[in-house]
Order: structure tokens, then C-alpha cells, then sequence
């Protein structure tokens, strides 16, 4: 019986060792415990309202995983797809293929001079005119970005925008969620320098 013990504490002991060797030493992950704020009230602008009711869809089929929308000041909408292809409804309605940056598209806004400044998650931040693409920025106090977002630009041309992850990229972002840690970061990018990109939060 004591041998039998003994034998049974041996063989769970190299179980526990081996998982904990194969799932919590070799993983990516460093996580935080997680804290979330409780769910707010359905109230207020939470609460629940009838608004997309009876839209009018733009693009069914034609357009895939469109993550963001800019509109140009000829009232054209630009769209980033998951194929690769930043995609323009004209104002008649009709999807064209305006310019293929490859990678994947996520946030687009209409720069000061009408060119297109996009965040591709997997390429960084992107200037692009039609057919022509320009990568401006790929990382910030030496850290590569590794799943730039969304952007916005101010009316002196700054570009603020975000690297959800500077660990995790698209195709690993639910592991982001678990590590509950601060990976992402608020970023500018000052066009008349052509540089200056700094973590501002
Ligand atoms: C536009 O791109 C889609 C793929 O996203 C392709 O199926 C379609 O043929 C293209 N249309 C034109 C007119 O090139
Ligand atoms: C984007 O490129 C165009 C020329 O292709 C240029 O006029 C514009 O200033 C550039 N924008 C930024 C923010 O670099």
C-alpha cells in the first residue's frame, strides 16, 4: 500500500510538473488578474433605442469586415477590408476597388490633403493615394507595433492614433484580452517632421 502511495505521488507529481512546464512556463502570456467595471445601466445613451432600425445597407457582398468608414469631401466613402482592398462606395452608390494595401485595414480617416490615412494592423500607419501606398510609421520608442487600430487626425495635421498591442498581433489578440495587461498604447505622428512619433499614454 505504502509503495502503491508512494508510486501514485511520483506519477502525479510529474503530471502537475510537466503541465506546468508545457502551459505556464512555455506561454506567451505574463497575465494580470482580470478587474472589470460592472455592467452599466441600460439607461440614458445606454439605453436600448430603435435607431438602425430600417437603414439602408451599403455594399452587401461586396465589401468584407469594413472596420472603419472616411468620408472624402466629394461625399465618397472609404472603407478597409479584410481582403487586403480599401474599398469606395461613390456617391452613386457603386463599390469600386480603390487601392489594395495588402495587410488589413482597420481604422481609415481622410487626411488634410485628401489622402487616405489608414492603421493596418499588421503594416502600421499608412498614407495612401489612389494606387499608391506610403508607410509612415512602424514604430514608436523602439517598440514595433504590432496591431495599429484607429486614428484620427487634428485640423494642424497631427495624426494620434493607436497600437492596440505592441505583443500580441491580429491572429493572437483574444490572448491580449487574457493577459489583462497594458499593452496597448495612444501614439502621434507629427507629418512636418516626418518623424516625432511618441507614446502619449
Ligand atoms: C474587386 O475585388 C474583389 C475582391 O475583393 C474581386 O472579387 C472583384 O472581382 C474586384 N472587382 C473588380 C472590378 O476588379
Ligand atoms: C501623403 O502623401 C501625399 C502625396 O502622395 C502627400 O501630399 C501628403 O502630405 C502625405 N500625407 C502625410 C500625412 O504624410
Amino acid at each position: 500500500m505504502g509503495l502503491y502511495l508512494n508510486v501514485m505521488v511520483t506519477v502525479a507529481s510529474i503530471a502537475i510538473a510537466s503541465v506546468w512546464l508545457a502551459v505556464v512556463k512555455n506561454s506567451p502570456l505574463d497575465p494580470l488578474p482580470a478587474t472589470y467595471p460592472s455592467r452599466p445601466k441600460e439607461e440614458g445613451v445606454f439605453a436600448h433605442n430603435a435607431l438602425l432600425h430600417g437603414v439602408e445597407k451599403i455594399g452587401v457582398g461586396q465589401v468584407s469586415g469594413p472596420e472603419d468608414l472616411a468620408v472624402d469631401s466629394h461625399g465618397r466613402i472609404y472603407t478597409g477590408c479584410s481582403d487586403g482592398w480599401i474599398k469606395r462606395v461613390e456617391t452613386d452608390g457603386q463599390i469600386v476597388n480603390w487601392t489594395y494595401v495588402g495587410g488589413r485595414p482597420l481604422g481609415v480617416v481622410v487626411g488634410l490633403h485628401e489622402e487616405i490615412l489608414v492603421c493596418d494592423a499588421y503594416q502600421g500607419l499608412l498614407n495612401v493615394t489612389e494606387g499608391k501606398i506610403q508607410v509612415i510609421s512602424t514604430e514608436a520608442d523602439g517598440l514595433k507595433y504590432k496591431l495599429t487600430d484607429g486614428l484620427d487626425v487634428a485640423k494642424d495635421g497631427t495624426i494620434y492614433f493607436t497600437d492596440a498591442s505592441h505583443k500580441f498581433d491580429l491572429n493572437q489578440f483574444p490572448l491580449d484580452f487574457l493577459e489583462c495587461r497594458p499593452n496597448g498604447r495612444l501614439l502621434k505622428y507629427d507629418p512636418s517632421t516626418g518623424q516625432g512619433v511618441g507614446g502619449i499614454g
